[in-house]
C-alpha cells in the first residue's frame, strides 16, 4: 500500500483538521502518500483531489472546519455514484481510505466496502455524538464547550434581568449536547428528542423555582425534541406563565471554532491509529473510544442508530433535567 484516500463528510466537526494532520504525519513514517478528495464523496466521484504534504498540514491542529471542505450526497446514496467513486480510487490504484464523517457518511463507507474490494477505516466526526460503539466523536467536546459558553453567557444577564430564557442546541435525534451543556452550565431543564417531553412536568418545575425566588431561569432544547423548536415551546409557556420567555438559537455557531484540546487529541489519536490499522491490513471499521482506549468496531455496528444520553447520564440526572 503507498496510497491512501481521506475525505471528511456530512456536517463538519471541530477537530477533522486535526485528524487529517495525523493521518498525513502517520502516513509520512510508511512512506505512503495521502490523496485529499474534495467536498466528501462528491470529490471521490468527481476525482476532485490533491495530495497532502506535510506543509499542508502544518497548524492546522487548531482549525475549526475542514481543510478537504465537507458536504452531505446524495448521489453516493446509489450505487451508480458509489461506482463512479470506485473507479476514482481504482484509476489513482487506491485500496484504502479513510472517512471521517457521522452516521450517513460510515454507512456510505460501509456500502462501498460491501460493493467493492476496498479497505476503509472510518473515523467518528460529527458534534452529535450519537455514533454507535464510540463514547465520544470529534467535535462533540468543542460543541458542548461552545454552548456551555453560550449559557453562561445568558445566564448572567437572565439572572441580572430576571428572565427566562429557552436555548436551543444541536442535535436533530440525539440530546446529548443539550443534556451535557444543561450539566455544565446549571440549567433549570432540558428538553431532549429521545424523551417524550412532558410539558406540565416543565411548567411545575419552572413554577416551583420562580416561587423560591430563583432569578434567571434557563431551559435548553435540543431542535429535535418532540415538543417543536425553542420559539414554539417558549410561545406555550408564556401562556401559561406570567413571564414573555426569551429565546437563544445557538445553531451553527456549535459547528465552528478551534477544537478543545480533548477533540485535537482524540482527533490525533483516531488519525494515526486509522494509518496504522491500514498497515495492518484492516479494513471496514470504525476506530471510537471506550473507557480512554481505541475501539475497533465493525462498520455493521457502527451503523447501528444508537441514542448515547441512556450511556451518558446517569437516570438520576435525567429524570432531575427532563
Ligand atoms: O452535523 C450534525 C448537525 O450539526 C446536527 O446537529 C444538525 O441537526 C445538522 O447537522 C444541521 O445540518 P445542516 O447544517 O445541514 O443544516
Amino acid at each position: 500500500m503507498r496510497k491512501i484516500g481521506v475525505l471528511t463528510s456530512g456536517g463538519d466537526s471541530p477537530g477533522m483538521n486535526a485528524a487529517i494532520r495525523a493521518i498525513v504525519h502517520e502516513a509520512q513514517t510508511y512512506e505512503i502518500d495521502v490523496y485529499g478528495f474534495y467536498k466528501g464523496y462528491i470529490g471521490l466521484i468527481n476525482g476532485n483531489y490533491k495530495i497532502i504534504k506535510d506543509i499542508d498540514v502544518q497548524d492546522i491542529i487548531r482549525w475549526g472546519g475542514s481543510i478537504l471542505d465537507s458536504s452531505r450526497c446524495p448521489e453516493f446514496l446509489n450505487k451508480s455514484g458509489r461506482d463512479k467513486a470506485f473507479n476514482t480510487c481504482s484509476s489513482l490504484n487506491i485500496d484504502s481510505l479513510i472517512i471521517i464523517g457521522g452516521n450517513g457518511s460510515i454507512s456510505g463507507a460501509l456500502e462501498l466496502s460491501r460493493e467493492n474490494d476496498i479497505k476503509i477505516i472510518g473515523l467518528p466526526g460529527t458534534i452529535d455524538n450519537d455514533i454507535a460503539g464510540s463514547e465520544y466523536s470529534i467535535g462533540f467536546d468543542t460543541a458542548v464547550n461552545t454552548a456551555t459558553d453560550a449559557i453562561d453567557k445568558i445566564m448572567d444577564t437572565a439572572t441580572t434581568m430576571e428572565n427566562l430564557f429557552f436555548i436551543e442546541v444541536m442535535g436533530r435525534h440525539c440530546g446529548a449536547i443539550a443534556l451535557m451543556s444543561a450539566v455544565a452550565g446549571g440549567a433549570d431543564a432540558v428538553l431532549i428528542p429521545e424523551i417524550p417531553t412532558d410539558f406540565n412536568k416543565l411548567i411545575k418545575k419552572l413554577k416551583n423555582k420562580i416561587k423560591k425566588g430563583k432569578r434567571g431561569l434557563i431551559v435548553i432544547v435540543a431542535e429535535g425534541d418532540d415538543l417543536g423548536h425553542a420559539t414554539e415551546i417558549a410561545k406555550l409557556t408564556q401562556k401559561e406563565l406570567d413571564i414573555i420567555p426569551k429565546v437563544t438559537v445557538l445553531g451553527h455557531t456549535q459547528r465552528g471554532g478551534s477544537p478543545s484540546a480533548k477533540d485535537r487529541y482524540l482527533s490525533t489519536l483516531l488519525g494515526s491509529r486509522a494509518v496504522e490499522c491500514l498497515t495492518e491490513g484492516k479494513g471496514n471499521i470504525m476506530l471510537g473510544i471506550k473507557y480512554n482506549k481505541i475501539t475497533e468496531i465493525p462498520f455493521e455496528r457502527a451503523c447501528k442508530k444508537e441514542s448515547h444520553v441512556q450511556k451518558m447520564f446517569s437516570q438520576g440526572i435525567i429524570d432531575l433535567l427532563t
